[in-house]
C-alpha cells in the first residue's frame, strides 16, 4: 500500500478487480437468482450451464445480439477460471455493436460487463474500446494486459422494457466481451440519484477481511462483488454471530462479520481516495455493525468527516445489526477525498468500519428513440433483412445514427424517426405496414428497389409525410387518390415513375368511378368550403365518418391530426359510467372521472352543448393539445365530437390540483420544501416548452394553482389550455381580443396595454410560485378588516419587516434551507415585477429553481438506514397477542 501525505493516510489502491472471481469459494446456493439475467457471451445458441462456484445459471448470448463471432481464450489461461470467461464474443466488424436485453421497465438493475482477453486472438495485445448504455457513454474499457480481466458495473434505472449495451470501436483494437449480467435491485436502495444519472462502481470493499477472498453471489443476494481490503494501520475484529440482513442494502453476512479498527485506539481511522477526476460526482456507502456485545461501561461512537467536514455525527453501530450511511447527493470538486472516523470524547472504544462502496455518477440523460419507433424500424429491418450499421438505438447518440435515417432531436421528447431512405437497398416484397407506425415520418424514399404489390393506403394517413419516392419498383394497382390530391395541392412531393404496372387516374377504371361518386357527396355537404379543405375532406370520406346530422358547422374536425383516439358519445357514457363521479369544474365544463379500460383512469371534460364559446374553446383546446406534447403538460387521450356532444378525455391526475394541496391549515400531508420546489420546476418546464419550445410560441393565459395538476407521484403538469391561442410571431405584435385570466393572476400590465404575451404568463407563474412558498392565496384578506392585498405586496412588505421565516409557510416548521427559500422568493418577486421587461424568462426561472433544489438537497447530504429501526416499525404494526 502506498503511504500518502502524513504517516497514516493510505491510498485505496485501484483494484482492477483482478481475476477476483477465480478465488470465490464454493458455497451452498441460497434462494434467489430471481430476475437474474446471466449471459455467457460467445456461448453457442441454446447452450446453458450452471457455474459450480457460484451456482449461477448462464445462457447463450445469441438471442440478444446479431453480430460478432465466438472465440475461446488460450488454453493456458483457462485453469482455475469461472466458465463464463472461457469463451467470448468479439466484434471485428462495425463501429457499434449492441446487445438488446429485455428487462422490467422502471427497475433499478446492477449491470455487470466482464472482459477477459486471455489471448483469444494470439495477438497478445489487449484492445481499448468504449462501452455504452443506451445512448450514453458508460465507460472506456482498458486492460493492464491480456491475462487480467476488466469489470464494469453500473446501477441503472430502466426507463423502457429493454436496455441496449453497446461496444464501440474507437480505433484501438477489436472490442470483445466475456459476460453480461443483469441483477434487479430493491427499489429502496441506491435510489438517491437523479433520473438522468446512474452509478458506476469505483470501489466495493470488504473491510477487515480475514480470508482475503472476493465474494459475490450467493453470499451477496444481489450479486455485488466485494473485494478484500485492509489498511496498514488497522487491526481486524470479527464475530461469528452476525446473521444475514434481509432488508435494505443487505450486505453479505460474511462481509459484515469482519471489520477493521485503528491499531492505536486513540487515533482516528483514516483512509483516502486519490487521483480522481475533479469533476467526478461521487456517492459513498458505509456499512457498520457492532461485532462485540458491549458491557454497560463500554460505548462506541464516532463522527465521520470527509475532507475535514463532518459528514455524519455520533455514529453508533448496533450489535449484530447493519447501519448504512450513504450520500444522498453527489460530492464533487476534489481530486482527493480524505475520510476520518473520529472517536467521540465520551466513547470508550475506537471507530470501526465493516464495508465501503464508492460510486461515480455517469450522465445518462441522452434520450433514446421513442420505443414505438424502435419497434417499427426493427420490424422493417427484419422484414427486409437489412444489413447495415443498424444496431442499438436508431437515432442516438447522433454519431451512430443508423444510415438512411434522420431523427428529430430536441431537449424534451424521445428521439423520433422523421426520415427513412431505403433507396437502392435491394428490397423485395410489399411495402411493409411496419412503416405505418413511424408516426412522425416526413420523408420516405423506397426508390430503386424490387418492391411489388400495391401502394398501401396507410401512406395517406402519415400526418407529416412531405416526401414520398416510390420510383423504379414493380408496384401494381392504383395510386391512392388522397396521395394525388395531397401532391396536387403541394403538400406532398410524390414520385412514382418507372413502375410499369402502376396505373394512375387516367388509365384506372376503378379509380375513375370512385372519384365521380366522391365529388358530389363532398359538394353537397361542404359546398361552401374553401378548396384547401379538400384534403381533409378526402380523408373524411375515406374514414366513412359522415353522419346524418352533418349540417353542424364542424367540418373542421377532420383536420384534427387524429393520432389521438376519437370516441363516440355512448363510449363517453360508458367510460364515465353515466357521469357518475365529478372531479371538478373547469373552464366551460364539468370534469368527470372515468375508466377507459380496467386499469386506465381518465378525466373527462364535458363541454356544455349550448355554449357556442364552449365549442370554440373545444376546437382551440383540441387543436393545441394535438400539437403539443410534454411531460409537464396534461396530455389528451382522446376526444368526442358527435353532433353537439363535445368531450375531451385527459390522462387522470391522481393527486388533483395544486390549489387543494396548498389550501387549508391542517398540519397533515404538508408538502415538503423539496416537493414544492420540484412542483415549481415541473410547472415552469411546462410553460418553458410552450413559450420557447413551440413555434410559434403558445401563451397559456390562465396559469394558476387550480390549473397545475399532480400525478400520483406528485409530478406537476399544466392543464387547461382553453384560453390559449397560438400567437403569430411574424407580425411582432401579440394583440389579443379575448379578455382572459383570473383575478389575482392577471398581469397588471394587461390593463394598460390590452396585450397578453409570454411575460403575462410569467407574471401569473410568479404568483403561483409565491403561493407555493407562502401558502397564502393570490389575494389575501387582511383579518379583521375588509382590506385585501395582493400576495406580491404582502411578500414585499413582509420582507421589509422581517426574516424569511415569516414568509415561508409556517407549517414547514423551518424544514427548509434558508438560502434555498431566499432564492425562491427572489425568483417569484422577479416574475411579478410590475415592468414586464424586468421579468426573467422561463429558462432563467428553471435554472434558478434548480439551484434552490440543489441547495435544499445539500442540506442533508447523507442519510442513514438501520435495519433494527425497520424492525421496530414492523413490530409496532404487529397486533398484540391476547
Ligand atoms: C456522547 O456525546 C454525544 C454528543 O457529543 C451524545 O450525542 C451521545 O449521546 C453521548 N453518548 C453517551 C454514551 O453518553
Ligand atoms: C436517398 O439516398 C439516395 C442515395 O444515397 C439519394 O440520392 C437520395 O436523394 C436520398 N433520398 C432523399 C429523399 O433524401
Amino acid at each position: 500500500m502506498r503511504v500518502m501525505k502524513g504517516y497514516n493516510y493510505k491510498t485505496l489502491f485501484f483494484f482492477s478487480l483482478l481475476n477476483a472471481f477465480a478465488l470465490v469459494l464454493v458455497v451452498h446456493a441460497q434462494d434467489g437468482q430471481s430476475g437474474f439475467i446471466s449471459l455467457d457471451c460467445g456461448l453457442p445458441l441454446n447452450s446453458n450451464y450452471t457455474e459450480s462456484s457460484t451456482e449461477l445459471k448462464y445462457i447463450s448470448d445469441v438471442p440478444f445480439i446479431s453480430t460478432g463471432s465466438s472465440h475461446s481464450i488460450a488454453p493456458e489461461y483457462k485453469a482455475g477460471r469461472q466458465e463464463q470467461v472461457k469463451i467470448l464474443r468479439s466484434f471485428p466488424e462495425g463501429i457499434r455493436n449492441c446487445y438488446r436485453v429485455n428487462v422490467t421497465k422502471g427497475t433499478r438493475y446492477l449491470i455487470r460487463a466482464t472482459f477477459f482477453h486471455g489471448n483469444y486472438d494470439n495477438q497478445n495485445t489487449a484492445p481499448e474500446f468504449d462501452l455504452h448504455i443506451g445512448a450514453n457513454l458508460w465507460s472506456t474499457v482498458t486492460f493492464v494486459n491480456v491475462s487480467i480481466s476488466s469489470l464494469k458495473e453500473i446501477i441503472h434505472l430502466t426507463s423502457r422494457d429493454f436496455v441496449h449495451v453497446c461496444l464501440v470501436n474507437t480505433g484501438s483494437g477489436t472490442p470483445f466481451i466475456s459476460a453480461l449480467e443483469f441483477r434487479p435491485l430493491s427499489s429502496e436502495i441506491y435510489n438517491y440519484t437523479a433520473p438522468s444519472e446512474s452509478l458506476a462502481l469505483l470501489y466495493r470493499l470488504d473491510i477487515g477481511s480475514i480470508t482475503d477472498l472476493a465474494y459475490r453471489y450467493p453470499y451477496d443476494f444481489y450479486d455485488r462483488s466485494w473485494l478484500p481490503y485492509n489498511g496498514k494501520w488497522w487491526t481486524l475484529i470479527s464475530t461469528s454471530k452476525y446473521a444475514q440482513s434481509q432488508r435494505s442494502y443487505r450486505p453479505p453476512a460474511i462481509v459484515m462479520s469482519t471489520a477493521a479498527t485503528p491499531i492505536n485506539e486513540s487515533e482516528p481511522m483514516i483512509f483516502s481516495l486519490n487521483d480522481l477526476d475533479e469533476k467526478a460526482n461521487l456517492y459513498f456507502y458505509m456499512y457498520f455493525t457492532e461485532t462485540q456485545s458491549l458491557k454497560a461501561n463500554q460505548s462506541r461512537s464516532f463522527n465521520i468527516t470527509i475532507n475535514g467536514e463532518v459528514w455524519s455525527e455520533a455514529v453508533t453501530p448496533l450489535y449484530l445489526n447493519t447501519t448504512t450511511i450513504f450520500s444522498t447527493v453527489g460530492q464533487s470538486g476534489s481530486p482527493e477525498y480524505n475520510f476520518s472516523l473520529v472517536k467521540l470524547q465520551n466513547s470508550t472504544l475506537p471507530p470501526i468500519l465493516n464495508a465501503f462502496e464508492v460510486y461515480s455518477t455517469i450522465d445518462v440523460s441522452q434520450l433514446e428513440t421513442d420505443q414505438n419507433d424502435v419497434n417499427s424500424i426493427n420490424n422493417v429491418k427484419s422484414t427486409y433483412g437489412i444489413k447495415r450499421n443498424w444496431d442499438g438505438d436508431p437515432c442516438a447518440p447522433v454519431e451512430y445514427l443508423w444510415t438512411g435515417l434522420n431523427c428529430s432531436y430536441n431537449d424534451f421528447d424521445p428521439r423520433s424517426i422523421i426520415s427513412l431512405n431505403l433507396s437502392s437497398s435491394g428490397l423485395t416484397g410489399n411495402v411493409t405496414t411496419h412503416i405505418s407506425k413511424l408516426s412522425r415520418i416526413q420523408s420516405l424514399d423506397l426508390s430503386n428497389n424490387s418492391l411489388t404489390g400495391p401502394v398501401p393506403q396507410f401512406l395517406t394517413r402519415l400526418p407529416n409525410l412531405r416526401i414520398l419516392n416510390l420510383e423504379r419498383n414493380n408496384l401494381t394497382g392504383s395510386i391512392p387518390i388522397e396521395l394525388i390530391k395531397k401532391s396536387n395541392s403541394g403538400l406532398l412531393s410524390l414520385s412514382v415513375g418507372e413502375n410499369p404496372h402502376l396505373c394512375d387516374s387516367s388509365n384506372c377504371e376503378k379509380k375513375k368511378k370512385k372519384k365521380s361518386t366522391a365529388i358530389p357527396i363532398l359538394a353537397s355537404v361542404f359546398g361552401g368550403l374553401v378548396v384547401t379543405l379538400l384534403i381533409a375532406v378526402a380523408v373524411f370520406v375515406g374514414l366513412k365518418k359522415i353522419k346524418k346530422k352533418t349540417q353542424e358547422p364542424n367540418a373542421q374536425k377532420d383536420s384534427f391530426e387524429s393520432s389521438k383516439r376519437q370516441f363516440t358519445y355512448s363510449e363517453v357514457l360508458r367510460i364515465t359510467n353515466n357521469f357518475e363521479r365529478i372531479l371538478g369544474k373547469g373552464g366551460f365544463g364539468t370534469v368527470y372521472h372515468g375508466f377507459i379500460d380496467e386499469n386506465t383512469q381518465v378525466a373527462v371534460k364535458v363541454l356544455s352543448s349550448s355554449s357556442v364559446q364552449g365549442y370554440q374553446q373545444f376546437q382551440a383546446e383540441v387543436q393545441l393539445l394535438m400539437k403539443v406534447y410534454h411531460r409537464n403538460l396534461t396530455s389528451l387521450v382522446g376526444y368526442c365530437n358527435e353532433g353537439t356532444e363535445l368531450a375531451l378525455i385527459y390522462e387522470y391526475m391522481a393527486n388533483g390540483d395544486l390549489a387543494s394541496h396548498l389550501s387549508g391549515h391542517s398540519n397533515t400531508n404538508v408538502l415538503s420544501w423539496e416537493g414544492r420546489i420540484r412542483i415549481a420546476i415541473d410547472a415552469a418546464q411546462g410553460l418553458e416548452y410552450m413559450h420557447l419550445g413551440c413555434k410559434p410560441p403558445i401563451i397559456h393565459r390562465d396559469v394558476k394553482t387550480t390549473n397545475i395538476l399532480l400525478t400520483e407521484k406528485f409530478q406537476a403538469k399544466l392543464a387547461d389550455f382553453g384560453l390559449s391561442r397560438v400567437f403569430p410571431t411574424d407580425t411582432g405584435t401579440h394583440v389579443s381580443t379575448v379578455v382572459a385570466g383570473t383575478p389575482g393572476y392577471l398581469d397588471p400590465a394587461y390593463h394598460l396595454t390590452n396585450m397578453l404575451n409570454e411575460t403575462s404568463d410569467i407574471y401569473s407563474y410568479g404568483v403561483v410560485l409565491l403561493e407555493i412558498i407562502t401558502n397564502q392565496p393570490a389575494i389575501i384578506k387582511i383579518s379583521g378588516s375588509d382590506e385585501r392585498i395582493h400576495i406580491s405586496r404582502w411578500v414585499s412588505s413582509t420582507i421589509d419587516n422581517g426574516a424569511i421565516t415569516s414568509i415561508v409557510d409556517p407549517r414547514l416548521e423551518g424544514g427548509f434551507d434558508i438560502n434555498s427559500a431566499w432564492k425562491a422568493v427572489e425568483i417569484g418577486m422577479a416574475c411579478v415585477s410590475a415592468t414586464p421587461g424586468k421579468r426573467p424568462n422561463m429558462s432563467e426561472v428553471i435554472s434558478g429553481l434548480k439551484e434552490c433544489l440543489a441547495t435544499e438537497l445539500a442540506r442533508n447530504n447523507h442519510a442513514q438506514v438501520t435495519d433494527s429501526s425497520l424492525d421496530v416499525l414492523t413490530h409496532e404494526f404487529t397486533p398484540l397477542a391476547r
